[in-house]
């Protein structure tokens, strides 16, 4: 008889995200009336802009004609697209990249994931707590890890805990570590790291030979004009980082799916046979062998979004979401919560009142309130205590979210 990967018996339950919509589908069941608001899962609310649904329109009628119809790409992503993004996401900013050193993808959730397919099974790993738990669960899946403990950590995995006391920023271990995971601005927390920061990891994974996968999801909301927006601003991150990248936060892409992730050609890790390999070499190969590219309708829409119509729109996006984001935090702060993140970033990590946990908060603001949030221990150990409130809403929902839950507090 057929056997099963046995490490998907490891993982906890349920993905977090498929948990809270369990819960909040039965309330809603119970109580039909409920006028529920969701500020749990990340998810964009606001329209596509124009410059980028002009654009897909332009190439769904390219692939009404013959001479102007597309068939597969190329696995990487089309030329345009990526020269596109070298230049503006990176050359622009002074980052040595290479239009060849970026892959467009489906989704950086997708490719976070899908990147320990050209990693060894021994590497030692290292994630942050709370983290954005897709980090975790691929390497369970993946056999990195042992089964998972009475407080829900994983045996194998390298723990470091990001809390108010170290303003939500990782210590640099003192340990080997080969594989670590950071993002920023950060999910759930919505820290930001400075240059100086990022300069201490890219020097330890150096002095290392570690690899730092730098999920760059949110880096839109970054306004403050000190702080990096790539990896790649640290000299040195060009030989010891991986970075994903999305349209989807950005630029409304979520249910379009379109994103890139950068490998750049002077990443290196070790082969069983001690040699040095590229790591490009391996995405490359993985890429051509199980991806087929994004559609080309989706990536002239991602295109647009470098025109200059597209970037004043993504701004002006990203503008809405980020004072969704202060009209939390203010609400919130005046409501007598302690309240971290939303500046640069599009989540507020709210400490939880009278220390309940962070699902008996989610629970109460689901039922006196109708408001969905994520409970922070969804995001591990280190986020009990929390909550996250997402400012991806419509103004409308942010302004009634919070007034019920001021007046219910
Ligand atoms: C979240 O709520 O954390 C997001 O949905 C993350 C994601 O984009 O996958």
């Amino acid at each position: 008889m057929a056997t099963i990967n046995d490490n998907y018996l490891k993982l906890k339950a349920g993905y977090l995200f498929p948990e809270i919509a369990r819960r909040v589908t039965a309330f809603a069941e119970a109580n039909p009336e409920a006028p529920i608001i969701k500020l749990g899962i990340g998810d964009v609310t606001e329209p596509l802009p124009e410059a980028c649904r002009a654009a897909m329109i332009t190439a769904v009628e390219d692939m009404g004609d013959r001479n102007s119809f597309k068939g597969y790409g190329p696995e990487q992503g089309y030329p345009w697209l990526r020269e596109k993004i070298a230049a503006q996401d990176f050359q622009a900013r002074g980052c040595e990249i290479d239009a060849s050193e970026i892959f467009v993808s489906d989704g950086a959730k997708c490719d976070s994931g899908n990147i320990l397919d050209i990693f060894g099974n021994q590497n030692t790993i290292a994630v942050t707590d709370p983290v954005y738990p897709v980090y975790v669960d691929t390497n369970v899946m993946a056999g990195h890890t042992g089964p998972a403990n009475e407080d829900g950590k994983y045996g194998g995995l390298v723990y470091m805990p990001i809390t108010a006391e170290n303003d939500f920023t990782a210590e640099i271990p003192d340990q080997q570590i080969d594989l670590i995971y950071l993002c920023f601005p950060n999910n759930p927390t919505g820290a930001v790291a400075s240059k100086a920061h990022l300069k201490a990891w890219v020097d330890y994974a150096k002095a290392n030979g570690s690899i730092i996968f730098f999920d760059a999801a949110y880096e839109a909301f970054i306004t403050d004009p000190e702080l990096p927006h790539s990896i790649y601003e640290i000299e040195g991150a060009r030989d010891c980082a991986i970075e994903f990248r999305s349209f989807s936060k950005n630029a409304g892409f979520t249910g379009t799916r379109c994103a890139f992730t950068v490998v750049p050609k002077s990443v290196k890790a070790k082969a069983a046979d001690g040699s040095d390999v590229e790591l490009w070499k391996l995405w490359n190969r993985r890429q051509s062998t199980k991806f087929n590219g994004v559609s080309y309708i989706v990536q002239r829409g991602a295109e647009a979004v470098y025109s200059e119509a597209g970037q004043a729109q993504i701004k002006a996006l990203i503008q809405f979401y980020l004072e969704n984001a202060q009209i939390i935090r203010d609400q919130l702060t005046a409501a007598g919560l302690a309240v971290y993140g939303g500046v640069n970033a599009p989540y507020v990590w709210v400490k939880t009142p009278d220390n309940i946990s962070s699902w008996d908060f989610f629970d109460k603001l689901l039922h006196n309130s109708n408001v969905v949030g994520t409970p922070g221990s969804g995001f591990g150990a280190a986020g009990e205590g929390y909550f996250r409130i997402s400012a991806f809403n419509s103004r409308e929902n942010v302004n009634e979210a919070m007034r019920r839950i001021t007046s219910a507090a």
